[in-house]
C-alpha cells in the first residue's frame, strides 16, 4: 500500500484536557473518507448529534451522527446457550458513522477537508457556537420568523427568513396529525409579529382560533414564548358567513364566463352553454349586475321543459350564495400587516376550487398592478386545489403564482398531507420546505427526489419523527435541519377529536 501523505504518527494517546469543555464521545476507525468515517463510540451519543474532530490540516470540521450500529460477537448459534440458561460472555461496541459536514474556511466558506481524518483522531460531541458557525445559523430576529429550536439544542433558536419565504415559496408536508397546521399557525403567528399580509385557504375552519391565546404550559417557559392573541389583526371571510360566523366572501357573477358557470353545475356544456350564455348576455345588455335569480327568471320564461336540469343546478348555486350582484372586494380582503382566513369549512369541494381558482387570480392580477401589499397565500389541503392527477379549476393559476409570484411578491404556502399528490410543477418552485413525519413510500420518495442534501439515515429519521420535530431547509437554511418547532402563541385550533 502506498504511503499516505502527512503520515506522521498517529497520536493515539490525545490529551482530551486541551479542548476545555469538550465532551469526548469516541475515536475514529477502520476506512476514513472525506465525506464520511466512523467512530467506535465511548461516550454518550445518538443519532443526529453533532459532532467535531480535529484535523490536522483544515482544524475542527463539523459531521453529524448518521447511524450508529451496535457490533458483537454473539452469534446466532451461542443464543441457544443462553437461552438454555447458560452465562455466555459478549464483547460489544457501539460504532457510530457520521457524515462530515466541513469547516469554514477563512473567507467564510464551508468547506470540505479534502484529506480524510487520521485513525484514532477523537470525536468530540459539537459545541452549540461551532455549530452555528459552520452551518451558518443567525439569530435574525428582524427580519426571521422564529420557528423553534435546532433539535436536542435548546441553545440554537431557528429563524426562518421572511423574505426568502414570500419570494421563493414555502411547502410544508407529512402525514395526517404529524403538527403540520399546529406549525403553519407557527408561521401565521410570525407573520403577524412581523406585519406580513397573509391570506390563508383554511377548508377546516382551523384558523379562526389565532385571535385567541394558548393555555401557558411549561414549554412556553422552555421556548421563551409568551401566550397572546391577534384578535385585532386577523378577519375571516367565509362563503357560508352564517356557519362559519365571518364575513360574507361572494364573487361578482356578471364577471364569470358561462362555460365556468357550467363547469361548476357538472353540466353537459354542448347542450346547456348557449342557452346560458343567451340569457347572461341578454341580461349584461340591460344592466350592469344581475343575479342567479334574474338568470332562472329569464330561462323560466322560456318555457321550455328542456332547460329543467340547468334551472335545478342554478337553484342550487344560487342557495350556495357564493355570488352576488357585487362580490366582495380584494382590497376590502386584503390588508396590509393582516391575516385574512377564508374559511371554507362545510363548503362543497367544487365551490371551494371555485374560491381557490378566483381569488389566486383576482390575488395574483391586483398584486401585478401593485394595487395590493405584498403578501403570503397559505394553502392548506393543497393536493385538492392543485392535484398531480385530475383536475381542479385552481390549479392553473396556482402554478402560474409558483412560477412568477417571486417577480410580483406574491408567495405561495403550499400544506399537504399527500406530497406525492400534489403538483410536482408547483411543489418544485417551493424553495422552503418544512417536512414532518412521513411514513408513506410514495410520499417519501416524492421527498427524497425534491429535497436536497438528505442523506439516507434522514429520510429514515423522517419516518420516526416524534409529533412537533421537522425537517427543514432552503431559504438561509443552507442544509436540512431538524428543528424542534416552538409551542404556539395562539390556541391551536386543529385538536384532534376525542370520540369517547
Ligand atoms: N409542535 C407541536 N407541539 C405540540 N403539539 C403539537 C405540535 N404539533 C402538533 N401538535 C399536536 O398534534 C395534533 C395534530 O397536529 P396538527 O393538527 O397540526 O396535524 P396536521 O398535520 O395538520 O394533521 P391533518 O393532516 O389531519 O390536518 C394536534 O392536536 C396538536 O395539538
Ligand atoms: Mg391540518
Amino acid at each position: 500500500m502506498e504511503e499516505v501523505v502527512n503520515s506522521a504518527p498517529v497520536e493515539l494517546s490525545y490529551d482530551a484536557t486541551k479542548e476545555k469543555g469538550l465532551r469526548r464521545v469516541g475515536i475514529i476507525y477502520g476506512d476514513v473518507g472525506t465525506t464520511q468515517f466512523t467512530f467506535s463510540v465511548s461516550g454518550v451519543v445518538e443519532q443526529g448529534d453533532y459532532v467535531q474532530v480535529l484535523h490536522e490540516k483544515f482544524g475542527w470540521v463539523l459531521g453529524r451522527v448518521d447511524e450508529i450500529k451496535r457490533k458483537t460477537n454473539l452469534s446466532i448459534e451461542r443464543t441457544k446457550e443462553i437461552l438454555m440458561g447458560n452465562d455466555v460472555e459478549v464483547k460489544e461496541m457501539l460504532s457510530a458513522t457520521v457524515i462530515v459536514i466541513g469547516y469554514r474556511d477563512s473567507k467564510g466558506f464551508l468547506q470540505y477537508p479534502r484529506i480524510p481524518f487520521r485513525v484514532g483522531s477523537v470525536v468530540y460531541l459539537a459545541q452549540d457556537s461551532f455549530i452555528k458557525k459552520v452551518i451558518g445559523i443567525e439569530d435574525i430576529r428582524e427580519k426571521g420568523a422564529y420557528i423553534g429550536r435546532l433539535f436536542r439544542h435548546k441553545n440554537i433558536p431557528i429563524y426562518l427568513d421572511i423574505n426568502a419565504m414570500v419570494q421563493k415559496h414555502v411547502s410544508i408536508l407529512a402525514k395526517t396529525g404529524a403538527g403540520k397546521s399546529y406549525l403553519t399557525g407557527v408561521l401565521l403567528e410570525e407573520f403577524l409579529k412581523h406585519g406580513v399580509t397573509a391570506i390563508v385557504i383554511d377548508p377546516h375552519g382551523e384558523y379562526p382560533s389565532l385571535k385567541f391565546p394558548a393555555r401557558k404550559t411549561k414549554a412556553h417557559e422552555e421556548f421563551k414564548v409568551r401566550p397572546r392573541g391577534y384578535a385585532t389583526k386577523v378577519k375571516v371571510f367565509s362563503p357560508d358567513a352564517q356557519l362559519n360566523k365571518a364575513k360574507p366572501l361572494k364573487f361578482t357573477l356578471s364577471t364569470m364566463a358561462p362555460r365556468e358557470l357550467l363547469n361548476l353545475m357538472n353540466l353537459d356544456a354542448r347542450q346547456y352553454l348557449i342557452p346560458l350564455r343567451k340569457a347572461m348576455d341578454l341580461l349584461k345588455m340591460s344592466r350592469k349586475y344581475f343575479t342567479i335569480r334574474d338568470i332562472i327568471r329569464l330561462l323560466e320564461s322560456e318555457e321550455n321543459n328542456n332547460l329543467a336540469p340547468l334551472i335545478a343546478q342554478l337553484e342550487y348555486l344560487d342557495e350556495m350564495g357564493i355570488f352576488d350582484k357585487r362580490g366582495t372586494r380584494i382590497d376590502e380582503i386584503v390588508e396590509r400587516g393582516k391575516l385574512s382566513i377564508i374559511n371554507l369549512r362545510g363548503i362543497p369541494p367544487d365551490i371551494q376550487e371555485l374560491v381557490v381558482q378566483r381569488l389566486s387570480m383576482a390575488l395574483f392580477e391586483l398584486r401585478k398592478r401593485e394595487k395590493i401589499p405584498p403578501l403570503m397565500l397559505v394553502i392548506e389541503e393543497a393536493h385538492n386545489y392543485a392535484p398531480q392527477q385530475g383536475v381542479s379549476s385552481a390549479t392553473k393559476i396556482l402554478r402560474t403564482i409558483a412560477s412568477e409570484g417571486r417577480k410580483f411578491g406574491l408567495g405561495l404556502c403550499i400544506i399537504s398531507q399527500r406530497p406525492a399528490k400534489v403538483d410536482k410543477n408547483i411543489l418544485s418552485q417551493c424553495n422552503t420546505q418544512i417536512i414532518l413525519k412521513v411514513t408513506n413510500p410514495h410520499d417519501l420518495k416524492a421527498i427524497g427526489n425534491s429535497v436536497e442534501g438528505l442523506t439516507r439515515g434522514s429520510l429514515e429519521e423522517i419516518q420516526r419523527l416524534p409529533i412537533g420535530v421537522a425537517l427543514v431547509t432552503g431559504g438561509n437554511i443552507s442544509m436540512p435541519l431538524f428543528v424542534e418547532i416552538r409551542p404556539r402563541e395562539t390556541k391551536h385550533g386543529g385538536e384532534s377529536v376525542k370520540v369517547i
